[in-house]
Protein backbone atom coordinates (compact mmCIF):
# COMPACT_ATOMS: atom_id res chain seq x y z
CA UNK A 1 0.00 0.00 0.00
CA UNK A 2 1.60 3.38 -0.98
CA UNK A 3 0.24 6.64 -0.43
CA UNK A 4 2.09 9.11 -2.25
CA UNK A 5 2.55 12.96 -2.74
CA UNK A 6 3.83 14.55 -5.90
CA UNK A 7 4.84 17.57 -6.04
CA UNK A 8 6.57 20.37 -8.23
CA UNK A 9 10.53 20.63 -7.70
CA UNK A 10 11.14 24.34 -9.24
CA UNK A 11 8.02 27.14 -10.34
CA UNK A 12 4.98 25.49 -11.14
CA UNK A 13 4.22 24.61 -14.37
CA UNK A 14 6.97 21.27 -14.41
CA UNK A 15 4.21 18.68 -15.92
CA UNK A 16 2.54 17.67 -12.65
CA UNK A 17 -0.51 17.23 -14.52
CA UNK A 18 0.79 14.63 -16.76
CA UNK A 19 2.74 13.12 -13.95
CA UNK A 20 0.04 12.74 -11.70
CA UNK A 21 -2.63 11.53 -14.54
CA UNK A 22 0.03 8.66 -15.17
CA UNK A 23 0.11 7.44 -11.60
CA UNK A 24 -3.55 7.82 -11.09
CA UNK A 25 -3.92 4.84 -12.58
CA UNK A 26 -2.54 2.91 -9.97
CA UNK A 27 -4.24 5.28 -7.21
CA UNK A 28 -8.16 5.26 -6.07
CA UNK A 29 -8.25 8.81 -4.49
CA UNK A 30 -6.45 11.79 -5.85
CA UNK A 31 -6.30 14.56 -3.72
CA UNK A 32 -6.14 18.34 -4.24
CA UNK A 33 -4.31 19.63 -1.15
CA UNK A 34 -3.72 23.47 -1.46
CA UNK A 35 -3.96 26.17 -3.91
CA UNK A 36 -6.47 27.30 -6.04
CA UNK A 37 -7.99 27.94 -9.70
CA UNK A 38 -4.56 29.43 -9.73
CA UNK A 39 -3.14 26.44 -11.06
CA UNK A 40 -3.64 25.08 -14.49
CA UNK A 41 -2.64 21.49 -14.93
CA UNK A 42 -2.56 20.45 -18.76
CA UNK A 43 -3.65 16.30 -19.25
CA UNK A 44 -3.83 14.90 -23.05
CA UNK A 45 -6.00 11.75 -23.16
CA UNK A 46 -6.34 10.64 -26.96
CA UNK A 47 -7.19 13.56 -28.87
CA UNK A 48 -8.06 15.41 -25.90
CA UNK A 49 -6.22 17.70 -24.39
CA UNK A 50 -8.04 18.90 -20.62
CA UNK A 51 -6.71 22.05 -18.29
CA UNK A 52 -8.13 21.67 -14.92
CA UNK A 53 -7.90 23.86 -12.58
CA UNK A 54 -9.36 23.37 -9.55
CA UNK A 55 -10.83 19.75 -9.73
CA UNK A 56 -7.86 17.16 -9.61
CA UNK A 57 -6.59 15.24 -12.52
CA UNK A 58 -7.98 12.05 -11.37
CA UNK A 59 -11.48 13.41 -12.68
CA UNK A 60 -10.41 11.63 -16.27
CA UNK A 61 -10.49 8.06 -14.42
CA UNK A 62 -13.68 6.40 -13.95
CA UNK A 63 -14.18 4.92 -10.35
CA UNK A 64 -11.57 7.51 -8.83
CA UNK A 65 -12.17 9.57 -5.88
CA UNK A 66 -11.55 13.15 -6.67
CA UNK A 67 -11.16 15.21 -3.07
CA UNK A 68 -10.60 18.87 -2.12
CA UNK A 69 -8.86 19.21 1.07
CA UNK A 70 -9.52 21.61 3.05
CA UNK A 71 -6.20 23.70 2.25
CA UNK A 72 -7.55 24.68 -0.77
CA UNK A 73 -9.24 27.49 -1.49
CA UNK A 74 -12.12 27.40 -3.91
CA UNK A 75 -14.08 29.41 -6.49
CA UNK A 76 -17.53 27.91 -6.60
CA UNK A 77 -18.17 29.18 -10.11
CA UNK A 78 -14.80 27.66 -11.56
CA UNK A 79 -15.63 24.61 -9.75
CA UNK A 80 -19.50 23.90 -11.23
CA UNK A 81 -17.85 25.12 -14.56
CA UNK A 82 -15.48 22.39 -14.36
CA UNK A 83 -17.69 20.19 -13.33
CA UNK A 84 -20.02 20.99 -16.17
CA UNK A 85 -17.13 20.78 -19.21
CA UNK A 86 -16.12 17.88 -17.55
CA UNK A 87 -19.42 16.21 -17.79
CA UNK A 88 -20.51 17.01 -21.46
CA UNK A 89 -16.88 15.12 -22.39
CA UNK A 90 -18.31 12.28 -20.49
CA UNK A 91 -16.28 12.38 -17.93
CA UNK A 92 -16.65 12.57 -14.55
CA UNK A 93 -20.43 11.46 -14.38
CA UNK A 94 -21.04 10.19 -11.00
CA UNK A 95 -21.63 12.60 -7.70
CA UNK A 96 -19.86 10.34 -5.74
CA UNK A 97 -16.91 10.87 -8.05
CA UNK A 98 -16.25 14.15 -5.76
CA UNK A 99 -15.89 15.18 -2.49
CA UNK A 100 -14.89 18.93 -0.96
CA UNK A 101 -13.77 19.73 2.48
CA UNK A 102 -16.43 21.72 4.23
CA UNK A 103 -13.33 23.43 5.96
CA UNK A 104 -12.09 24.53 2.83
CA UNK A 105 -12.06 28.45 1.78
CA UNK A 106 -14.54 30.23 -0.50
CA UNK A 107 -12.95 32.19 -3.03
CA UNK A 108 -15.76 35.86 -3.00
CA UNK A 109 -15.87 37.94 -5.49
CA UNK A 110 -14.22 40.78 -3.61
CA UNK A 111 -10.96 38.70 -3.36
CA UNK A 112 -10.82 38.62 -7.09
CA UNK A 113 -11.42 42.48 -7.05
CA UNK A 114 -8.88 42.79 -4.15
CA UNK A 115 -6.19 41.12 -5.98
CA UNK A 116 -6.25 42.40 -9.04
CA UNK A 117 -6.49 46.19 -7.85
CA UNK A 118 -3.65 45.54 -5.71
CA UNK A 119 -1.50 44.61 -8.31
CA UNK A 120 -2.82 47.38 -10.11
CA UNK A 121 -1.53 49.77 -7.38
CA UNK A 122 2.07 47.80 -7.10
CA UNK A 123 2.56 48.70 -10.42
CA UNK A 124 6.20 48.21 -11.53
CA UNK A 125 7.28 45.87 -8.17
CA UNK A 126 3.64 43.68 -8.63
CA UNK A 127 3.98 39.92 -7.84
CA UNK A 128 2.15 39.19 -10.92
CA UNK A 129 -0.30 37.33 -9.48
CA UNK A 130 -3.08 34.77 -12.11
CA UNK A 131 -5.74 37.79 -10.52
CA UNK A 132 -7.72 34.75 -9.25
CA UNK A 133 -8.17 36.19 -5.47
CA UNK A 134 -6.24 33.66 -4.25
CA UNK A 135 -4.11 35.45 -1.64
CA UNK A 136 -6.69 38.15 -0.65
CA UNK A 137 -8.53 34.46 0.16
CA UNK A 138 -5.76 33.01 2.58
CA UNK A 139 -5.26 36.14 4.14
CA UNK A 140 -9.27 35.99 5.68
CA UNK A 141 -8.75 32.46 6.52
CA UNK A 142 -5.62 33.52 8.38
CA UNK A 143 -7.66 36.36 9.65
CA UNK A 144 -10.49 34.12 10.61
CA UNK A 145 -12.40 36.33 8.62
CA UNK A 146 -13.07 33.73 6.01
CA UNK A 147 -16.13 31.58 4.98
CA UNK A 148 -16.07 28.10 4.27
CA UNK A 149 -17.42 25.35 2.06
CA UNK A 150 -19.61 24.58 4.58
CA UNK A 151 -21.55 27.73 5.11
CA UNK A 152 -22.54 27.42 1.20
CA UNK A 153 -25.30 25.16 2.09
CA UNK A 154 -26.26 26.70 5.31
CA UNK A 155 -27.89 30.28 3.78
CA UNK A 156 -28.62 31.22 7.49
CA UNK A 157 -24.50 31.28 8.46
CA UNK A 158 -24.09 32.42 5.14
CA UNK A 159 -25.89 35.48 4.89
CA UNK A 160 -24.40 36.58 8.54
CA UNK A 161 -20.93 35.57 7.86
CA UNK A 162 -21.14 37.77 4.62
CA UNK A 163 -23.36 40.36 6.15
CA UNK A 164 -20.16 40.92 8.39
CA UNK A 165 -17.61 40.85 6.07
CA UNK A 166 -19.24 42.57 2.77
CA UNK A 167 -18.90 46.29 4.53
CA UNK A 168 -15.41 45.96 5.48
CA UNK A 169 -14.63 44.52 2.05
CA UNK A 170 -16.25 47.64 0.56
CA UNK A 171 -14.76 50.44 2.74
CA UNK A 172 -11.20 49.10 1.68
CA UNK A 173 -11.70 48.81 -2.01
CA UNK A 174 -13.62 52.01 -2.38
CA UNK A 175 -11.29 53.78 0.25
CA UNK A 176 -7.47 51.81 -0.27
CA UNK A 177 -7.82 51.05 -3.58
CA UNK A 178 -9.80 52.96 -5.56
CA UNK A 179 -12.10 50.33 -6.82
CA UNK A 180 -16.19 49.34 -6.53
CA UNK A 181 -17.74 47.70 -3.85
CA UNK A 182 -20.41 44.99 -3.80
CA UNK A 183 -24.28 44.58 -3.16
CA UNK A 184 -25.02 41.86 -0.42
CA UNK A 185 -27.69 41.01 -1.82
CA UNK A 186 -26.34 40.38 -5.44
CA UNK A 187 -23.34 38.36 -3.99
CA UNK A 188 -25.97 36.65 -1.56
CA UNK A 189 -28.40 35.56 -4.20
CA UNK A 190 -25.15 34.85 -6.49
CA UNK A 191 -23.64 32.28 -3.82
CA UNK A 192 -27.15 30.23 -2.72
CA UNK A 193 -27.29 29.33 -6.44
CA UNK A 194 -23.47 27.90 -5.97
CA UNK A 195 -24.66 26.70 -2.71
CA UNK A 196 -27.47 24.52 -4.15
CA UNK A 197 -25.73 22.78 -6.56
CA UNK A 198 -22.77 22.12 -4.23
CA UNK A 199 -23.81 21.15 -0.97
CA UNK A 200 -24.18 17.76 -1.85
CA UNK A 201 -20.13 17.77 -2.58
CA UNK A 202 -19.73 18.72 1.10
CA UNK A 203 -17.78 16.62 3.52
CA UNK A 204 -14.92 15.52 6.19
CA UNK A 205 -12.12 15.04 4.14
CA UNK A 206 -9.43 14.18 6.59
CA UNK A 207 -12.10 11.23 7.80
CA UNK A 208 -12.81 10.16 4.47
CA UNK A 209 -9.09 9.81 3.95
CA UNK A 210 -7.95 8.35 6.58
CA UNK A 211 -10.90 5.40 6.40
CA UNK A 212 -9.50 4.78 2.79
CA UNK A 213 -5.87 4.44 4.28
CA UNK A 214 -7.02 2.18 6.50
CA UNK A 215 -9.38 -0.07 3.82
CA UNK A 216 -6.00 -0.61 2.38
CA UNK A 217 -6.57 2.03 -0.48
CA UNK A 218 -3.74 3.94 -2.28
CA UNK A 219 -4.03 7.60 -2.09
CA UNK A 220 -2.57 10.58 -4.75
CA UNK A 221 -1.91 13.56 -2.93
CA UNK A 222 -1.50 16.34 -6.07
CA UNK A 223 0.41 19.44 -5.80
CA UNK A 224 0.04 22.65 -7.08
CA UNK A 225 2.51 25.05 -8.09
CA UNK A 226 5.97 24.58 -7.11
CA UNK A 227 8.53 24.29 -3.84
CA UNK A 228 10.00 27.75 -5.13
CA UNK A 229 6.44 29.52 -4.84
CA UNK A 230 5.95 28.21 -0.99
CA UNK A 231 4.95 31.21 1.01
CA UNK A 232 7.59 29.81 3.78
CA UNK A 233 10.19 28.56 1.74
CA UNK A 234 9.82 30.30 -1.97
CA UNK A 235 11.30 33.29 -2.66
CA UNK A 236 9.37 35.78 -1.20
CA UNK A 237 7.41 37.73 -1.86
CA UNK A 238 7.07 36.12 -5.17
CA UNK A 239 5.64 33.44 -4.16
CA UNK A 240 1.79 31.70 -4.39
CA UNK A 241 -0.26 31.97 -0.81
CA UNK A 242 0.26 28.57 0.19
CA UNK A 243 2.21 25.52 1.48
CA UNK A 244 3.26 23.90 -1.42
CA UNK A 245 5.70 21.75 -0.01
CA UNK A 246 4.99 18.04 0.60
CA UNK A 247 4.72 18.41 4.57
CA UNK A 248 1.25 21.15 2.84
CA UNK A 249 -0.64 17.45 2.08
CA UNK A 250 -0.52 17.04 5.25
CA UNK A 251 -1.88 19.96 6.96
CA UNK A 252 -4.44 20.41 3.72
CA UNK A 253 -5.95 17.15 3.97
CA UNK A 254 -6.18 16.13 7.40
CA UNK A 255 -3.57 13.59 7.24
CA UNK A 256 -0.22 12.52 9.62
CA UNK A 257 2.71 12.35 7.93
CA UNK A 258 2.83 8.58 9.18
CA UNK A 259 0.36 7.79 6.52
CA UNK A 260 2.82 9.17 3.41
CA UNK A 261 5.27 6.62 1.89
CA UNK A 262 6.35 8.25 -0.58
CA UNK A 263 7.00 11.78 -2.12
CA UNK A 264 7.73 12.33 -6.16
CA UNK A 265 9.08 16.10 -6.95
CA UNK A 266 8.45 17.00 -10.65
CA UNK A 267 10.83 19.02 -12.52
CA UNK A 268 11.43 20.10 -16.31
CA UNK A 269 14.36 19.10 -18.21
CA UNK A 270 14.89 22.78 -18.16
CA UNK A 271 13.72 25.99 -15.92
CA UNK A 272 10.40 28.53 -16.78
CA UNK A 273 8.24 30.83 -14.12
CA UNK A 274 5.23 32.65 -14.81
CA UNK A 275 5.23 36.07 -12.94
CA UNK A 276 8.21 38.38 -11.23
CA UNK A 277 10.98 37.38 -8.64
CA UNK A 278 14.50 36.32 -9.23
CA UNK A 279 15.25 33.32 -11.92
CA UNK A 280 19.15 33.13 -12.21
CA UNK A 281 18.99 30.74 -15.54
CA UNK A 282 16.88 33.07 -17.03
CA UNK A 283 17.79 33.60 -20.99
CA UNK A 284 16.28 36.12 -22.35
CA UNK A 285 17.73 35.70 -25.98
CA UNK A 286 17.11 33.19 -29.05
CA UNK A 287 17.88 30.00 -26.67
CA UNK A 288 15.11 30.90 -24.44
CA UNK A 289 12.84 31.69 -27.27
CA UNK A 290 13.69 28.33 -28.44
CA UNK A 291 12.77 26.33 -25.73
CA UNK A 292 9.41 28.82 -25.25
CA UNK A 293 8.53 28.20 -28.51
CA UNK A 294 9.11 24.06 -28.54
CA UNK A 295 7.95 23.79 -25.19
CA UNK A 296 5.10 25.76 -25.60
CA UNK A 297 5.61 27.72 -22.87
CA UNK A 298 2.80 29.88 -22.20
CA UNK A 299 0.82 29.98 -19.04
CA UNK A 300 -2.21 27.41 -18.88
CA UNK A 301 -4.36 29.54 -16.47
CA UNK A 302 -3.35 32.90 -17.59
CA UNK A 303 -2.14 32.45 -21.22
CA UNK A 304 1.19 34.93 -20.27
CA UNK A 305 4.50 33.76 -21.69
CA UNK A 306 6.72 31.38 -19.64
CA UNK A 307 10.26 33.15 -18.61
CA UNK A 308 12.52 29.86 -19.83
CA UNK A 309 16.17 29.47 -18.85
CA UNK A 310 18.54 26.15 -18.19
CA UNK A 311 18.29 23.75 -15.49
CA UNK A 312 19.09 25.12 -11.90
CA UNK A 313 20.67 22.55 -9.63
CA UNK A 314 20.63 24.34 -6.38
CA UNK A 315 16.58 24.52 -7.00
CA UNK A 316 16.32 21.04 -7.33
CA UNK A 317 18.61 20.28 -4.18
CA UNK A 318 16.45 22.79 -1.96
CA UNK A 319 13.17 20.46 -3.48
CA UNK A 320 14.95 17.79 -2.34
CA UNK A 321 15.58 18.73 1.32
CA UNK A 322 12.17 20.62 1.79
CA UNK A 323 10.18 17.87 0.57
CA UNK A 324 11.79 14.79 1.34
CA UNK A 325 11.81 13.52 -1.95
CA UNK A 326 12.30 9.55 -2.91
CA UNK A 327 12.58 10.36 -6.95
CA UNK A 328 12.21 12.66 -9.62
CA UNK A 329 9.74 12.75 -12.41
CA UNK A 330 12.22 14.52 -15.28
CA UNK A 331 9.41 15.91 -18.16
CA UNK A 332 9.89 17.78 -21.26
CA UNK A 333 13.35 16.20 -21.89
CA UNK A 334 11.86 16.27 -26.11
CA UNK A 335 11.55 20.36 -25.99
CA UNK A 336 15.90 20.18 -25.91
CA UNK A 337 15.77 18.03 -28.80
CA UNK A 338 16.90 20.67 -31.30
CA UNK A 339 20.05 22.19 -29.12
CA UNK A 340 23.77 21.72 -29.75
CA UNK A 341 24.69 21.74 -26.29
CA UNK A 342 22.86 21.93 -23.15
CA UNK A 343 23.62 23.45 -19.90
CA UNK A 344 22.99 22.79 -16.71
CA UNK A 345 23.59 25.14 -13.68
CA UNK A 346 25.35 23.40 -11.09
CA UNK A 347 25.89 26.62 -8.18
CA UNK A 348 25.82 30.03 -7.94
CA UNK A 349 28.64 32.62 -8.42
CA UNK A 350 27.48 35.89 -5.55
CA UNK A 351 30.21 38.42 -4.98
CA UNK A 352 33.03 36.50 -5.81
CA UNK A 353 31.52 33.45 -3.08
CA UNK A 354 30.02 30.26 -4.78
CA UNK A 355 26.91 29.31 -3.22
CA UNK A 356 25.51 25.60 -3.57
CA UNK A 357 21.97 26.52 -2.32
CA UNK A 358 18.94 29.16 -3.01
CA UNK A 359 19.91 31.90 -0.82
CA UNK A 360 17.01 32.75 1.71
CA UNK A 361 16.90 36.75 0.41
CA UNK A 362 15.67 37.40 -2.57
CA UNK A 363 17.84 40.48 -3.21
CA UNK A 364 20.74 37.99 -2.76
CA UNK A 365 19.18 35.33 -5.05
CA UNK A 366 18.71 38.41 -7.88
CA UNK A 367 22.53 39.30 -7.56
CA UNK A 368 23.56 35.37 -8.40
CA UNK A 369 25.29 34.64 -11.43
CA UNK A 370 24.74 30.71 -12.45
CA UNK A 371 28.01 28.63 -12.91
CA UNK A 372 27.14 26.39 -15.81
CA UNK A 373 28.67 23.14 -17.08
CA UNK A 374 28.33 22.02 -20.57
CA UNK A 375 26.88 19.04 -21.59
CA UNK A 376 26.47 18.17 -25.73
CA UNK A 377 23.02 17.99 -26.57
CA UNK A 378 21.45 14.49 -28.84
CA UNK A 379 19.72 16.56 -31.67
CA UNK A 380 17.11 13.73 -31.96
CA UNK A 381 13.55 13.26 -31.74
CA UNK A 382 12.73 11.44 -28.41
CA UNK A 383 8.73 10.76 -28.38
CA UNK A 384 9.37 7.42 -28.93
CA UNK A 385 11.47 6.67 -26.69
CA UNK A 386 9.80 3.71 -24.28
CA UNK A 387 12.47 2.54 -21.99
CA UNK A 388 16.08 4.30 -20.67
CA UNK A 389 17.91 2.25 -22.71
CA UNK A 390 15.75 3.50 -25.95
CA UNK A 391 17.31 7.46 -25.35
CA UNK A 392 20.39 8.79 -27.44
CA UNK A 393 23.37 8.15 -25.52
CA UNK A 394 24.06 12.43 -24.40
CA UNK A 395 20.50 12.10 -23.15
CA UNK A 396 21.05 9.06 -20.69
CA UNK A 397 23.85 11.32 -20.16
CA UNK A 398 21.62 13.99 -19.29
CA UNK A 399 19.80 12.23 -17.03
CA UNK A 400 23.00 10.63 -15.12
CA UNK A 401 24.12 13.60 -14.73
CA UNK A 402 20.88 15.42 -12.74
CA UNK A 403 20.97 12.15 -10.98
CA UNK A 404 24.76 12.90 -9.45
CA UNK A 405 24.24 15.95 -8.87
CA UNK A 406 21.67 16.50 -7.12
CA UNK A 407 21.89 12.33 -5.13
CA UNK A 408 18.46 11.26 -6.09
CA UNK A 409 17.24 8.60 -8.76
CA UNK A 410 15.29 9.87 -11.71
CA UNK A 411 12.12 7.52 -11.52
CA UNK A 412 10.16 8.34 -14.58
CA UNK A 413 11.35 10.33 -17.84
CA UNK A 414 8.53 12.65 -20.10
CA UNK A 415 9.46 12.33 -23.88
CA UNK A 416 6.11 14.19 -24.72
CA UNK A 417 2.61 15.23 -24.13
CA UNK A 418 1.09 11.89 -23.93
CA UNK A 419 0.66 9.61 -21.51
CA UNK A 420 2.15 6.73 -23.45
CA UNK A 421 5.16 8.86 -24.34
CA UNK A 422 6.75 8.26 -21.08
CA UNK A 423 9.43 6.15 -19.38
CA UNK A 424 8.82 4.73 -15.84
CA UNK A 425 11.79 3.74 -15.03
CA UNK A 426 10.04 3.26 -11.02
CA UNK A 427 6.16 2.82 -10.34
CA UNK A 428 6.14 4.01 -6.76
CA UNK A 429 2.78 3.02 -6.32
CA UNK A 430 4.32 -0.78 -7.15
CA UNK A 431 8.06 -0.70 -5.41
CA UNK A 432 10.00 0.06 -2.15
CA UNK A 433 11.29 3.99 -1.98
CA UNK A 434 14.82 4.41 -2.21
CA UNK A 435 16.01 6.87 -0.14
CA UNK A 436 17.49 10.28 -1.61
P1 LIG B 1 -1.14 33.78 -7.09
O1 LIG B 1 -0.99 32.35 -6.69
O2 LIG B 1 -2.20 34.01 -8.14
O3 LIG B 1 -1.31 34.68 -5.90
O4 LIG B 1 0.23 34.25 -7.81
C1 LIG B 1 1.44 34.34 -7.09
C2 LIG B 1 2.62 33.89 -7.94
O5 LIG B 1 2.52 32.50 -8.16
C3 LIG B 1 2.68 34.52 -9.33
O6 LIG B 1 4.03 34.66 -9.71
C4 LIG B 1 2.02 33.48 -10.21
O7 LIG B 1 2.42 33.58 -11.56
C5 LIG B 1 2.52 32.21 -9.56
N1 LIG B 1 1.65 31.06 -9.78
C6 LIG B 1 0.48 30.78 -9.17
N2 LIG B 1 -0.02 29.61 -9.61
C7 LIG B 1 0.86 29.13 -10.50
C8 LIG B 1 0.91 27.92 -11.27
O8 LIG B 1 0.05 27.04 -11.21
N3 LIG B 1 2.00 27.79 -12.07
C9 LIG B 1 2.99 28.71 -12.12
N4 LIG B 1 3.00 29.83 -11.41
C10 LIG B 1 1.93 30.04 -10.60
Amino acid sequence: MANIVIVGMQWGDEGKGKVVDLLTEYADVVVRFQGGNNAGHTVVVGQETIILHLVPSGALYRGKTCVIGNGVVVDPQVLLQEIDELRKRGHFLDDRQLLVSEDAHLIMPYHRRIDVARERMKGEGKIGTTGRGIGPAYEDKVAREGIRFGDLGEEKVFREKLGAILPVKNHYLDTCLKDQGFDLEAVFQEYRGYGERLKKFAGNVSLFINGQIRQGRQILFEGAQGTHLDVDHGTYPFVTSSNTVSGGACTGAGVGPTRITEVIGVSKAYTTRVGGGPFPTELNDAVGEKIRERGREFGATTGRPRRCGWLDIPLLRDSIRLNGLTGIALTKMDVLGEFDTIRICTAYQHRGRRIEEVPSQVQVLKECEPVYEEHPGWKAELRNARSFRDLPRQARHYVRRIEELTGTRVTLVSVGEKREETILRRNPFQRRPRRS
